[in-house]
């Protein structure tokens, strides 16, 4: 059997919980002691006790801030693992080892991919394209599937397909948590058929992977949220802060159906930052530098599609001008290309926070460069050094800039006559500290001096520029209308306790499930390059992390994501529910949120 090792058994019963949780609270007094943070930091009491020192609590008191205070670069969170549920925890992680378990989740991921939810572009509105119906089946299956959950949980269905969960807790003064997922998948190429390793609807598990069309993108996460739930009713749990779910239908599409209207309902329902914290799918964990590292999305990075449009007089090709439109378009276009946006590493994006803490944790990074992103904190003339070696990486570079890509072009309809009108559609991914307007003015003002050397009237983003008489016309529009600014960053700063109990549930559940004794996991600070339904959640919470606690690493080239032979090993899938189970508990008895 290829692929990493399994490692099922969860943590065995807690039996000094209480014990050991005293021994580190008694060391809060004496923090300055560097041994004893570091034994508390690796979490190595938890681990070689099987036990729970780090309630949420911890997490709120000002000794939590001074513990992180203690590595100025990239602090990292303590693994937290349930306190007051810390017996269910234990007992529901070894029996996630299980083979009865496994063999349940692999039936229940399985069975979801067998229902076919593709959702396309340019779909017509709910109750006109026939295309939409095959969520009722879906629904059906949830329905069939999680009985508990249907019989516990209130459901909300929003514009039809929307799927809303509401689990009541019993302190209605705690904001809830809200999951979210999606139960669309993007569509098969139907001509690749035949490469598929397993059919794309069959949900086969060959005893190792589960294989078909969203048994990762995003069916496991959904499936995982809703496993867990079920687990957790039918081990009597109760939440004390409420739990909503939110499943949107089209997220493949840019969720205009789905997320969109569970957006307007969520906020109508619960109010403007209501929710505790949201937790969408997103960034994974991944080996990198020699360090596992898990990459939570804590921002979003803006869209603008500019069309670049030039019209100018037609006429016969045997008397033609020295430029047509489409060599004007052209110059454009270069003007474009040889001028990128300046990209500089400032300190408030999260590409920052996430290459500091490659410094601070990843051993494979070059001590020189790790020297300079430290010096970078105060010196900006050391950060300028670590920017000219960063950006060497083109991942890193483009995840900080504005970029631009010319993807589309037209122009011109027979070789006997000038084209009269040509165009352009330039993509921007827009840097988290820009937004939409920012990048339109700078576009609009990088084709001036072009527009007035070929004698073109200037019209951007509906403002004309120049409307003396001229030889033809040149216009700048967003090409669909769908511009979309930068996503709000979520705070990681000391005192962000969601991100805290985020990063100590994902250090939890990986060491856990690996029965690791050492804390195995870093976490870091990622932006999403594309969008997820969270786009329409701004409103309801400042805490918006997208992250699925799936190991990437375990087969990026295998796991076939929006192509053929998606799939997704049983193992990670079960480390996702374990994931969920430590998220929920956490969260429930945070008091810090
Ligand atoms: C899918 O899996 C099959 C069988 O292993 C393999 O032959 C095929 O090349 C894979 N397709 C792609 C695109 O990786
Ligand atoms: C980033 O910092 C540079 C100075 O180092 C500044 O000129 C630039 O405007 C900043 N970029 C953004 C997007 O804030
Ligand atoms: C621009 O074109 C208009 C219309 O053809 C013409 O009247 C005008 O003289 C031109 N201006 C320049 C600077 O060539
Ligand atoms: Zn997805």
């Amino acid at each position: 059997m290829k692929g990493p090792k399994t490692v099922y058994d969860g943590l065995p019963a807690p039996t000094q919980a209480h014990k050991s949780s005293s021994s580190c609270a008694t060391f809060k007094k004496a923090l300055l002691v560097p041994v004893i943070v570091a034994a508390c930091l690796t979490g190595r009491h938890y681990l070689s006790s099987n036990a729970a020192p780090w309630s949420s609590g911890f997490l709120d008191d000002t000794i939590g801030r001074d513990l992180r205070a203690k590595e100025p670069l990239c602090p990292q969170s303590v693994p937290l693992v349930p306190e007051k549920n810390a017996q269910m925890w234990a007992r529901l992680g070894s029996s996630y080892g299980t083979k009865e378990f496994v063999t349940k989740a692999v039936e229940y991921l399985g069975g979801a991919v067998r229902v076919r939810t593709e959702s396309f572009d340019k779909m017509d509105v709910v109750g006109k394209d026939p295309r939409w119906e095959v969520f009722g089946p879906f629904h059906n299956y949830l329905l069939e599937t999680f009985p508990l959950v249907h019989s516990t949980l209130a459901l909300t269905k929003v514009n039809t397909y929307g799927l809303v969960y509401e689990w009541k807790g019993s302190d209605s003064s705690l904001k809830p948590l809200l999951l979210a997922a999606h139960q669309d998948t993007v569509p098969v190429d139907m001509t690749t058929l035949d490469q598929w390793e397993h059919p794309p609807w069959s949900g086969y598990f060959d005893g190792e992977r589960v294989w078909g069309r969203g048994s990762s993108d995003d069916k496991s996460g959904l499936i995982g949220i809703m496993t867990t739930l079920e687990t957790l009713i039918s081990n009597e749990w109760t939440p004390t802060r409420g739990i909503v779910l939110a499943f949107g239908f089209d997220e493949e599409a840019s969720g205009l159906h789905g997320a969109s209207a569970l957006g307007k309902y969520l906020e109508k329902t619960y109010g403007e930052n209501a929710f505790s914290m949201l937790v969408d799918e997103g960034g994974e964990f991944s080996q990198q530098k020699g360090a596992v590292i898990a990459v939570p999305g804590i921002g979003e990075k803006g869209y603008l599609d500019v069309r670049v449009e030039v019209t100018s007089p037609g006429g016969h090709s045997s008397i033609p001008p020295a430029h047509t439109s489409i060599g004007i378009l052209a110059s454009l276009l270069v003007q474009y290309e040889t001028n990128p946006y300046k990209v500089s590493l400032n300190r408030t994006t999260p590409v920052y926070g996430f290459v500091q803490c490659l410094a601070a944790h990843a051993p494979d990074v070059p001590a020189s460069l790790k020297k300079k992103i430290r010096k970078s904190l105060g010196s900006n003339k050391a950060l300028k050094e670590a920017e000219k070696e960063l950006f060497q990486d083109p991942t890193i570079k483009n995840l900080a800039a504005t970029t631009q890509a010319i993807d589309l072009i037209d122009g011109g309809v027979k070789t006997n006559a000038l084209p009269e009108r040509a165009w352009a559609v330039v993509n921007h991914r827009i840097a988290t500290e820009s937004s939409v307007d920012a990048t339109k003015a700078h576009d609009t003002a990088l084709l001036k001096e072009l527009a007035a050397k070929f004698n073109l009237s200037y019209t951007a983003f509906g403002e004309t520029l120049t409307s003396e008489p001229a030889y033809g016309t040149l216009t700048l529009s967003d090409a669909w209308g769908a511009a979309l600014e930068p996503a709000p960053i979520s705070p990681t700063d000391a005192d962000a306790a969601a991100y805290k109990i985020l990063s100590g549930t994902i250090k939890a559940t990986y060491n856990a499930h690996r029965s690791l004794k050492d804390d195995g996991i870093v976490v870091a600070p990622g932006i999403m390059t594309g969008n997820t339904d969270t786009r329409y959640y701004w409103k309801l919470t400042e805490n918006i992390f997208r992250y699925n606690h799936h190991n990437q690493g375990s087969g990026k080239a295998l796991s076939g994501v929006h192509t053929v032979n998606e799939s997704i090993p049983v193992d990670a899938f079960v480390e996702m529910i374990r994931f969920f189970t430590t998220l929920i508990l956490n969260v429930d008895e945070s008091k810090a949120l």
